[in-house]
């Protein structure tokens, strides 16, 4: 068939055609289809003379490589990922109306990418630091992307705090070091905003460096909401658990790794049939309890620094992933793919708490910036729906699949079909009141208690002693000796026993406590004088 539709049609259907692309069934063309004889032939004027501006060729092959490098990721820039599926092993219609959590046994595809935090694409797999957790459910209403953490908390609960935490993250603007030689930054970032306390401890005991990515926990940190088809809401903290397990390697035995030591891993381990599984589970909150949990033990829902006591609200399991597929083109398939909280199908909605709110316009922005506007047409990325959708986004940058001859505008001529809406949306957006917004930059002694619980319950005396050799490692690279009397003092609030080992180590002797510190940027809640 010669006819231009039939080409175009081609082009869509050849995507997985391509995936299988082997050299020898492929003759050698410039990127117009020209086959050339071979790659080394380019024209120039005599034997010793200068080329050719004629030469397609090789302007082609020089500009295409010249454009190579998409912007990589600002943070979270180093990762792996794989392909695999979801399934519902225990449907939670009563809590959620999301078509995905049904019907046992229902099922969609999956993307994941798991990554390190603040190194730049190239970084060591191996570093002390958060590791990102993505998967992206292609469900029959959409795509669902938990954007999560293998930490259930994080520095921050004020999101203008972001991009200054994590450019102390990356590097110095002037020595052009990073925070492995240079911590100064580091610390000084830390010790004026003492509610990064909790995932200082973790980061910097024996879970802050995961073996490899299969043996992680993912944990969506932020509460998100659960809605059913009668328009009723609970809280929800989603938990990612790994079937293999936890695994965690020391500072020592880090230094020993491949820098693609998870990428490594993880690769592998499915090439050779060994997929790895999470659970997906979640932990649930009334309304009612949110304010009750606010009252009693001043835990707010919407502050990512604090967990849900487990206790009191036990996970349940509603599913599982598995990932059974390494990508056959990474770029294409792994750094081209845009994972957005945003992303979130109906029986799905986001919770009032500020950092997860910020999120929302972030990555979508960044993902115009990074890929640009329509990357969601990109394989990877695109929703794999139930129903042939469409709507009016037209055009711009790279416009693959830009809907044929269907109207651009809401027309009456050739009316769009539109799905009626299920529940009463003034009852699904009511939200726990509490005083989120007023102590988001507010330090108050509940910051402290989980802290002080892994510190005195959960860590024997080895794990204390790597993690005071770990945090005094850190220190030792610090060249502002202020920055480290005040972060004693942070750590003598979670036990004065930290202190004086840290102390000790360090040799320089820490301040009393926070009571007398000012912070910078972060109202100190737990002095006496109101005017600081
Ligand atoms: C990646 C912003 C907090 C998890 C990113 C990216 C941006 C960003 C701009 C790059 C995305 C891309 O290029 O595709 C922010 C802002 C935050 C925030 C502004 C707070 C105000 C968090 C939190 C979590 C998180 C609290 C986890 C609970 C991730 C993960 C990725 C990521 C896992 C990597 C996604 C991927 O694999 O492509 N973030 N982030 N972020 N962020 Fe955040």
């Amino acid at each position: 068939d010669t006819s231009f539709s039939s080409h175009v049609a081609d082009q869509f259907r050849s995507y997985e055609e391509d995936r299988q692309m082997a050299s020898k069934d492929v003759l050698y063309a410039t990127s117009n289809g020209v086959p050339m004889p071979h790659p080394y032939e380019t024209q120039r004027v005599g034997e010793n003379g200068p080329l050719l501006l004629q030469d397609f060729h090789l302007i082609d092959l020089l500009s295409h490589f010249d454009r190579e490098r998409i912007p990589e990721r600002v943070v979270h820039a180093k990762g792996s990922g794989a392909h695999g599926f979801f399934e519902c092993t225990d449907p939670i219609p009563e809590l959620c109306s999301a078509d995905i959590f049904s019907t046992k046994g229902k099922k969609c595809s999956v993307t994941a990418r798991f990554s390190t935090v603040g190194g730049e694409s190239g970084s060591h797999d191996c570093a002390r630091d958060p590791r990102g957790f993505s998967v992206k459910f292609r469900t029959d209403d959409g795509n669902w992307d938990l954007v999560a953490n293998n930490t259930p908390v994080f520095f921050l609960r004020d999101p203008a705090k972001f991009p200054h935490f994590i450019h102390t993250q990356k590097r110095d603007p002037s020595t052009h070091l990073t925070h492995a030689d240079d911590s100064t930054m580091f610390w000084d970032y830390l010790c004026n905003n003492p509610e990064s306390i909790h995932q200082v401890m973790i980061l910097m005991g024996d879970r802050g460096i995961p073996d490899g990515f299969r043996f992680m926990h993912g944990y969506s940190g932020h509460a998100l909401k659960l809605v059913n088809k009668q328009g009723d809401w609970v809280y929800t903290q989603i938990h990612l658990r790994s079937q293999q397990g936890t695994k965690f390697i020391t500072q020592e035995d880090s230094a020993s790794k491949s820098a693609d030591h998870s990428q490594k891993d993880l690769y592998e381990a499915i090439q050779r049939g060994e997929y790895p599984k999470w659970s997906v589970e979640i932990q649930t909150m009334t309304p009612k309890q949110a304010e009750q949990v606010w009252e009693k033990q001043k835990i707010n829902v919407f502050d990512l620094t604090h967990v849900w006591p487990q206790g009191q609200f036990p996970r349940k399991k509603i599913g599982e992933f598995t990932l059974n597929e390494n990508a056959i083109n990474y770029f294409a398939e792994i750094e081209q793919a845009a994972f957005n909280p945003a992303h979130m199908p109906p029986g799905i909605e986001p919770s009032a708490d500020p950092v997860l709110q910020s999120r929302l316009f972030s990555y979508p922005d960044t993902h115009r910036h990074r890929i640009g506007v329509n990357y969601q047409q990109l394989p990877v990325n695109a929703a794999r729906t139930g129903f042939k959708f469409g709507n009016f986004q037209r055009d711009g940058s790279m416009a693959f699949y830009n809907q044929g001859a269907r109207p651009n505008y809401l027309s009456s001529i050739d009316p769009i079909r539109f799905r009626p809406r299920s529940v009463d949306l003034d009852k699904t957006h009511g939200h726990f009141t509490g005083e989120a917004i007023t102590f988001l930059s507010e330090i108050r002694p509940e910051d402290f208690n989980a802290p002080r619980a892994l510190w005195r319950k959960v860590w024997d005396e080895p794990a204390r002693a790597r993690f005071i050799g770990n945090v005094t490692g850190k220190m030792e690279v610090c060249r502002e000796p202020e920055f480290i009397k005040r972060q004693i003092a942070i750590f003598r609030e979670v036990d004065e026993e930290i202190a004086t080992r840290l102390e000790k180590a360090t040799g320089i002797k820490g301040y009393d406590g926070i009571s007398k510190l000012r912070f910078n940027g972060t109202h100190n809640g737990m002095t006496n004088d109101a005017k600081l």
